[in-house]
């Protein structure tokens, strides 16, 4: 009994679940349970007139923020806002299913084609042009016509800012000096040094209206070579203002020598997040929505962690998870000395053993697969038992390459970053381990459309028809104890 009981402490949104189910069997329990709540009414109402008589000004600045921003909306979120679920599927695959989405390549034109006063796009690197390579790919040409069209845009009145992670000296900055003669406003923001990360974060928001979140990086590779996935929202404002105070926050780090503010501006702060998520009609669906971001240091007021996001969503699914992401580790996989870090690697194991939930991990594997990835995906596999209705299951996704193709750099692999339950579907830019959600910028969209009773599929819907086409598919393979991991990755 006692350790139930101390469950209960730790976890009080069990609470009112134990209140009902005791209401029909345990009077008595039900009138300490009454007792105990008026005690706690009497006990918040005297503190909030307590706070009010002392602190009127102190009112929550979440408040306020949501004041801000209902004003600049004129009140209303009731934009048309439409989204599309964009892939990249690299050269080559053929799936034998019908499930298929628009390509991030049409998706980042038509953002363009729309653009009428402000691109705003926060990036990693850029290696638009095949130049990077010297592989004089045929593949590259979108790649290459979406750089052309990005720099003619300032010429045309539209204003373009560019977030990118501060270059290495390697790396090619062709494009970034095409984009500053173009007339476009390039910030190197230096989260090295800011935050020990980088700046992995992949979005664009253009007239305050339309965005992209996903995946994919500015890589010409990343339309044509990699496996990728995103989501394209247009005539959203509501979404994407929301997603501009993200972008905000990098153009502030941008600046020379600027430091991470120990309390961000209100400015910055929203009120949507987890727990107050963002009303709006998707392609006329009602649908709750927010966006969650990375690290925390750049997390300003009312904005839900990533970490925090991914943990709710796996805690809020009752049947299954299913998780679709290029690395998988409980480890800071960059940190040392070595880490450990088990954030998700336990929600995902509480989920199957507490809730019964289905767990199903699909999980790239190339040369360039980190080895210590594979020995804890296997435990996560091993707890698979029909009898004690434990499902985990992982498999690995291989992009098969010809010859030629294994000749460009870096390419060739599922880079996919999203989740899907049977509540929500949520797509993210960070690899999954703690180094993305602890120190690297990234962020993700998360929707929730469990209250429509629309007959229109459901982002979720779209969402788990692709994972169920890639798990299905000939290039994935059931990790079991005894797979060989060299022979199925081509490590060399
Ligand atoms: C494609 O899928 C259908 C239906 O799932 C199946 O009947 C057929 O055998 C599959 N074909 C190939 C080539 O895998
Ligand atoms: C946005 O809405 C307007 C007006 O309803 C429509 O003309 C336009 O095509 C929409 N844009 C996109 C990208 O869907
Ligand atoms: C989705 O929305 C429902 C209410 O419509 C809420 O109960 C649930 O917690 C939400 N799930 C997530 C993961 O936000
Ligand atoms: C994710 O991890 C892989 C392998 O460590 C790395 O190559 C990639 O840059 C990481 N970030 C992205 C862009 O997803
Ligand atoms: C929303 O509508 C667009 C077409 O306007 C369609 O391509 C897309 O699949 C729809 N999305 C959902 C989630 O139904």
């Amino acid at each position: 009994m006692k350790p139930h009981l101390l469950y209960q402490q730790l976890k009080p949104s069990a609470v009112p679940d134990e209140m009902v189910i005791h209401h029909n069997t345990q009077a008595p329990k039900y009138y300490r349970c009454i007792l105990l709540t008026a005690g706690l009414v009497t006990l918040l109402l005297a503190v909030m007139f307590v706070q009010l008589l002392l602190f009127p000004l102190l009112l929550p600045p979440l408040n306020r923020a949501e004041d801000t921003l209902l004003r600049q909306e004129g009140g209303s979120c009731s934009d048309p806002c439409r989204i599309v679920l964009v892939e990249s599927i690299p050269e080559g695959l053929v799936f034998n299913s019908s499930t298929s989405n628009p390509s991030i390549y049409q998706a980042w034109m038509n953002l363009i084609g729309e653009a009428q006063s402000s691109v705003d796009i926060a990036s990693f690197y850029w290696t638009m042009t095949n130049e990077d390579t010297k592989t004089e790919e045929q593949t590259a040409w979108q790649g290459e016509s979406v750089l052309k069209e990005l720099v003619k845009l300032p010429g045309n009145g539209v204003s373009v800012r560019v977030a990118v992670n501060t270059p290495q000296a390697s790396q090619p900055q062709s494009d970034l000096q095409a984009l500053l003669d173009g007339g476009a406003v390039v910030r190197k923001v230096n989260l090295p040094k800011l935050t020990n990360g980088v700046l992995h974060t992949k979005f664009w928001v253009v007239d305050k209206k339309h965005i992209f979140i996903g995946s994919a990086n500015m890589d010409w590779r990343s339309l044509t070579q990699v496996k990728e996935l995103g989501a394209a929202v247009y005539n959203c404002s509501c979404l994407a203002q929301d997603l501009g105070k993200i972008f905000e926050a990098y153009w502030f780090l941008g600046q020379p020598d600027a430091t991470v503010p120990s309390h961000w501006p209100s400015d910055y702060s929203t009120p949507f997040n987890k727990d107050t998520p963002l009303e709006l009609p998707l392609n006329g669906t009602l649908s709750r929505v927010y966006l969650s971001s990375a690290p925390p240091a750049l997390c300003p007021e009312g904005r839900t962690q990533d970490l925090q996001s991914i943990l709710s969503v796996i805690e809020d699914a009752r049947d299954f998870v299913d998780i679709a992401v290029m690395n998988y580790l409980p480890t800071m996989e960059y940190s040392h000395p070595k880490r450990y870090w088990s954030a998700i690697d336990s929600e995902l194991r509480r989920a199957a053993y507490e809730r019964r939930v289905r767990v199903r991990l699909l999980i790239s594997c190339w040369p360039h697969s980190e080895p210590t990835m594979f020995p804890f995906l296997r435990s996560l596999a091993a707890i698979n038992d029909r009898k004690s209705r434990l499902d985990i299951q992982v498999k690995l996704f291989v992009v098969p390459s010809t010859q030629a193709q294994a000749q460009i750099p870096f390419a060739r692999v599922n880079h996919n970053k999203y989740m899907v339950t049977d509540k929500v579907a949520y797509i993210g830019t960070s690899n999954w381990s703690g180094d993305y959600f602890l120190h690297t910028a990234g962020s993700a969209l998360v929707v929730n459309q469990t209250a429509s009773r629309s007959s229109e599929p459901t982002v979720q819907e779209q969402l788990q028809a692709v994972f169920q086409r890639d798990w299905e598919s000939v290039y994935s393979t059931q990790l079991s104890q005894d797979t060989d991991i060299s022979d199925i990755c081509a490590v060399k």
